[in-house]
This record gives C-alpha cells, structure tokens and sequence, in this order.
C-alpha cells in the first residue's frame, strides 16, 4: 500500500509545490491548512497538473480536536510541518501571534502525532534562526542566534521537535532549513500568491516587472559584498520540493536511527547579489526593470549562503535549478496571473 503524507500548510506557497512533488512521487496526500495564507485553489491546481489529487481538509492546527480527527480517520505515515506565519516585521509588530500559532500550532501538532503513533516528521525551518552569520558558507551547527520573533519561534520549535523525537517512541524527524525559497512550477499554475505589498525580493520585482508598481527599491547599496548590495542563496522551490521528498523517503525507510533529529540545510550554496537578481530578472523578461538605491533594511544581514555538504551526504540530494530559470519559472507564473489566485 503507498504511504499517506499529512502536509500541513500544503496549500501554501511552498506546500502547494511540496504537495504536487510528493503526488508525482506516489505517494497520498492530506493537506491540512486553514487557509488565512493560501488558497483553495492552489490545491484545485496542483491536483490538474499532477498525477492525483490531495485529500484536503481545512483547519487549524491549533485546533487539538481537529488534528484528532484527522489522525483517526487518516493512516498517516509522516507529517511535513509548514503551516504557520512567516512575516518577518508583522512577527516584530505581533509576537504573541508567532509563538501562539508557530510554537503552540507546533506542540498541537506533536501531541496529536505522539497520541496516535505518528512517529516522522519533516519541520519547515529557515536559515533565519542564525541571525548574522559569522562565517560563510554557513553551516547546520553554526550558533544560532534569531534577531525576530519570527526566527525565535523557528529555533523553539526545532528545540521542542529535537527533545520530543528523543523519547517518542519510535520516533525521527528532519528539521529543513530553507535559505531563500523562490519560482514557481515550471508549467506556471502554481506559486506564490502574497497578500498585499510584497516583503520579498522575487515577488515584488515580479510586480515590477508587470507594472503593477513602479520601482524596486533596493534596500543597502553599502554592505561589504562586491557590488554593495546584501547577497542571499535563492532557491528554486521545486528542489525544494524535491528536497523534501528525499527527507520523507529518509524518514520512512528508517536510514536514521530512532529517536535522532537531524537539522539539514536546503539552499544552493550559491549566493546571489540584489543587483544581480534585479539583472537576472531583466534577462528573464527581456526588459528594463526601474530600481533605484535605497537605505539598509534595519535587520536585514549582509551575506546569507548555504553550506550544502551535509543535504549531500545525507539524503543526495542538491539544488539543480539556476538563478535564470528562478526568475523565468516565476515570471511564467506572474505572467499568466497577474492578480495570484484571485479572490
Ligand atoms: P505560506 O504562507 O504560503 O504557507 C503557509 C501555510 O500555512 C498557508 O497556506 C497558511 O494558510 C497556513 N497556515 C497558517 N497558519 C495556520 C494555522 N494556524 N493552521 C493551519 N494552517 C495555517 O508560506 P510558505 O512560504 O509556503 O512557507 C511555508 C513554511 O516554510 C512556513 O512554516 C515558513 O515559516 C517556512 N519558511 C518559509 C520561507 C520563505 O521564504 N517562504 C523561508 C524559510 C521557512
Ligand atoms: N530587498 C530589496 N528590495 C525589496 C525586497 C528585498 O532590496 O523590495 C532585499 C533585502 O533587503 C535583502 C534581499 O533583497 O537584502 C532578500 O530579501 P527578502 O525579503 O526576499 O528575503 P530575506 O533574506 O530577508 O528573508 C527570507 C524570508 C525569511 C527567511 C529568510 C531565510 O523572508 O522568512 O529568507 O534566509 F527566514
């Protein structure tokens, strides 16, 4: 019988793609998500596009009640934790609404696993939780030290899921932490649908780019990188997608021992400059993108990338997508919806 993944989250930006790999892959799929971030449509597609459909229910994984349910009238073999908020200044403006739905959300979620034998997890960190790194490339045992309450929750929470994978039986989990996660499927029916003004690099050039706003501003011209301009380790979200394929095959055919918790970096170990993406993206859509320089966005570090040696070792598993087809995969999607999903 094919195993049964719950992907909570799996209606979002990197879920909806996680969801269609993991279909493609054979396996069945629950997704799980309450929709205040996503979509019921990012599901409709990834379900025309790939070779099954998810089973989708809506909740939130708040809810004790809810995950109970889904337990009991689910086989489910592995979870892929994303649901949760992501906001970097809105985690600044509203604590409290990080730790309660990514830290609280988080140990719902485990309670509900440890009560009906779910044993294997796969947690959405990110690169966030070291703050400004020391040293470059950087690696998963670099000290850690998250400078928003949005990376305080993520390091929390891999602290909670590495204690509880210790003494749940039978249990092993991977904690993913992604680098900057970008694109959108090749065939341009699912990405990423931001509410709002975008806070990230890709979706707001992307705006740029359909004249839905008129310029990108580039935010620090003076950092100590060769051109001036902050350097990030872009990656295209279906390697990570894929990534998160090779973690669940991992995990299920007991290649680590139990009760271990490895923490894995998900990136391509390539970093890429503002002022190189914002060229990239001109080569991509074969015109002038206006930008003009701007001051330092406050927290924002000078140089983030990936040591990728250990996704290697462990689960052979590297970043295949270049910076090129980054911008093209996320243009395709723009292009043909310029408003996201719509209402
Ligand atoms: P997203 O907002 O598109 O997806 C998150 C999903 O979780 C959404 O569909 C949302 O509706 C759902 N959700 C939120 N709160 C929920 C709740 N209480 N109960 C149930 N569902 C809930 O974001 P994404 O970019 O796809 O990120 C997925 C995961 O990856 C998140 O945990 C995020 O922190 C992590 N991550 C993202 C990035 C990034 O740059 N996108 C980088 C590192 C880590
Ligand atoms: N930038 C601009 N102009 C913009 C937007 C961004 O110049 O309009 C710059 C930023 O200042 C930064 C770079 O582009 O130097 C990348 O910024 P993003 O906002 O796209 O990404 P971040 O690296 O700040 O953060 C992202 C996610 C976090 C995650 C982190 C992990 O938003 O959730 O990657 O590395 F934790």
């Amino acid at each position: 019988m094919g195993k049964t993944i719950l992907a909570t989250g799996g209606a979002g930006f990197i879920g909806s793609h996680i969801t269609l790999e993991l279909l493609n892959s054979g396996y069945d799929v629950v997704v799980f998500d309450n929709l205040s971030n996503s979509s019921p449509k990012s599901i409709a597609r990834v379900a025309r596009i790939s070779n099954g459909a998810p089973v989708f229910i809506k909740g939130d994984v708040r809810d004790a009640a809810a995950l109970n349910a889904l337990f009991a009238s689910h086989e489910i073999d592995a979870v892929i934790h994303l649901a949760g908020l992501k906001a970097v200044g809105e985690s600044v403006a509203h604590p409290q609404r990080y730790y309660d739905v990514n830290v609280a959300g988080s140990t719902t979620l485990f309670n509900a696993m440890l009560h009906h034998g779910v044993k294997h997890l796969v947690f959405s960190s990110s690169a966030t939780v070291h703050g400004a790194p020391k040293t470059l490339p950087m690696r998963e045992n670099d000290p850690t030290r998250p400078v928003s309450p949005y990376g305080s929750t993520k390091l929390m929470v891999e602290q909670i899921l590495t204690d509880v994978s210790k003494v749940g039986a039978g249990w092993s989990s991977m904690i993913l932490r992604y680098f900057n996660p970008v694109g959108a499927h090749p065939s341009g029916q699912i990405g990423e649908d931001p509410l709002g003004t975008p806070d990230n690099l890709f979706p707001f050039i992307a705006q740029v780019a359909a004249g839905r706003r008129e310029c990108l501003q580039i935010f620090g011209t003076d950092y100590p990188t060769p051109d001036g301009t902050a350097i990030r380790d872009y990656i295209h979200v279906m390697d990570l997608a894929r990534g998160h394929v090779k973690a669940i095959k991992h995990l299920l055919e007991q290649r680590q021992p139990v009760n271990t918790t490895e923490v894995v970096n998900l990136g391509t170990g390539k970093g890429a400059s503002v002022a190189e993406v914002h060229r990239a993206w001109e080569q991509a859509i074969g015109a002038d993108i206006p930008a003009r320089n701007a001051p330092r966005r406050p927290g924002d570090a000078p140089h983030y990338c990936a040591d990728t040696g250990k996704a290697k070792a462990l689960l052979g598993w590297q970043a295949r997508y270049t910076l090129a087809q980054m911008c093209q995969d996320h243009w395709r999607w723009q292009q043909i919806n310029p408003e996201g999903y719509g209402t």
